[in-house]
């Protein structure tokens, strides 16, 4: 084996994910391989550094769908450059801290009904017995109007 042409094995072990990872991730259209004379898939070296995005994206709570927009995103879909990892960290890293303050934000009304107790469908964010509060919106509409 040339270090031209990585197995399916050689990733998953370099990478630490299982080859059925692997798969799934083909199946996503996050990675890609090619088959060789035998069948087998074989995969291009630049293919470590889309695990390791795509490992790094999942340990902070991007999606997989982000991953694969960001992907896309990137001139022929190539394999983020340095360049391009910046762009993407720092997008993603401005998502992270909006998710940050929604969960603050959670946090805080959450400690407020602690010991609280009063369900009122007016100021607790989380009592809505029969969906009221389903004509007002979709999710969580009091946290989402105190945005
Ligand atoms: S129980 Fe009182 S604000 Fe939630």
């Amino acid at each position: 084996m040339t270090d031209a042409t990585w197995s399916v094995g050689r990733v998953a072990k370099r990478c630490g994910v299982k080859v059925s990872t692997l798969h799934f991730y083909e199946q996503k259209g996050l990675i890609k391989s090619w088959r060789n004379d035998g069948n087998q898939r074989r995969y291009k070296p630049e293919v470590l550094r889309r695990i390791s995005v795509i490992k790094a994206a999942q340990k902070v709570g991007i999606s997989l769908e982000e991953v694969k927009q960001a992907f896309l995103s990137l001139p022929d879909s190539r394999t983020p450059t340095v360049e391009d990892w910046q762009l993407l960290s720092g997008n993603w890293q401005k998502m992270l801290d909006a998710r940050i303050a929604y969960l603050q934000k959670l946090r805080d009304y959450l400690t407020g009904c602690i010991g609280c107790g009063c369900l009122s469908m007016s100021k607790c964010p989380l009592y809505n017995p029969d969906d009221v509060l389903g004509a007002e919106g979709t999710g969580p509409v009091i946290l989402e109007q105190a945005e």
